[in-house]
């Protein structure tokens, strides 16, 4: 790599605010790379929209960020990465990409000890199945189950972290992983991060794995 590559700055992108919870751990483990963030907060929420959409919205993000000569990509949106992981590829062209779904999958098998993985996402990445794909390929007995929560979005979006509403919420949402005896919880958005003291309260003795690590 030339000089001018190593100073191009590496993309990172999101739908929202939650990417930049990536941005803090490249920055600690990258300290001397320049990065440029392009989180869509005009268009948020994209767990709820349609894959033709977020495909769409994804290529104008991708041509943002080509423009603007990085040197790799991070889809720091689990939503984009189950849905449109493909087509970021393939207009990187040889760029490097890399996606939070591939990292989670692989630091929720090296954290589990009785094999039960529980996943909590957006809609549209619970019904793309990217999760149990991405944990099955590597280990076909690992037994994975995941929850739609379409409501914490909005709850982190309007800043409620240590919110009664957002607590019960969550509460709702994780009976049924809890009820599967998880040892170990997926945050397959990249919101959720910013839930995690609430959310080990809610779920104690589960390891939380946050794809940002
Ligand atoms: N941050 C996105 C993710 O990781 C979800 C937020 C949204 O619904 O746009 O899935």
């Amino acid at each position: 790599m030339n000089n001018t590559t190593k100073q191009r700055p590496i993309g990172v992108f999101d739908s929202g605010v939650g990417g930049l919870t990536n941005v803090r751990a490249l920055m600690e483990r990258l300290p001397m790379e320049n990065i440029v963030y392009f989180g869509d907060t005009a268009r948020v929420p994209y767990g709820v929209k349609s894959r033709a959409t977020i495909e769409t919205f994804t290529a104008q993000i991708v041509d943002f960020l080509l423009q603007n000569e990085v040197k790799a990509l991070v889809i720091a949106c689990n939503t984009i990465a189950a849905v449109a992981g493909q087509k970021v590829r393939s207009a990187a062209g040889n760029m490097p990409v890399l996606d939070v779904i591939t990292a989670g999958a692989e630091a929720a098998l090296q954290t589990t000890r009785n094999g039960h993985i529980g996943i909590i996402a957006t809609s549209t990445t619970v019904n793309s199945n990217a999760y149990a794909r991405a944990i099955h390929s590597r280990n076909p007995d690992a037994r994975v189950q995941s929850q739609a929560c379409p409501l914490l979005v909005p709850l982190v979006e309007e800043g409620w972290l240590d919110h009664e509403v957002t607590r019960l919420t969550a509460r709702e949402y994780l009976k049924p992983l809890l009820a599967d005896d998880i040892d170990t919880l997926v945050l397959g958005c990249t919101h959720y991060p910013l839930l995690k003291p609430l959310l080990r309260e809610e779920a104690p003795g589960v390891t939380l794995v946050d794809s940002a690590l």
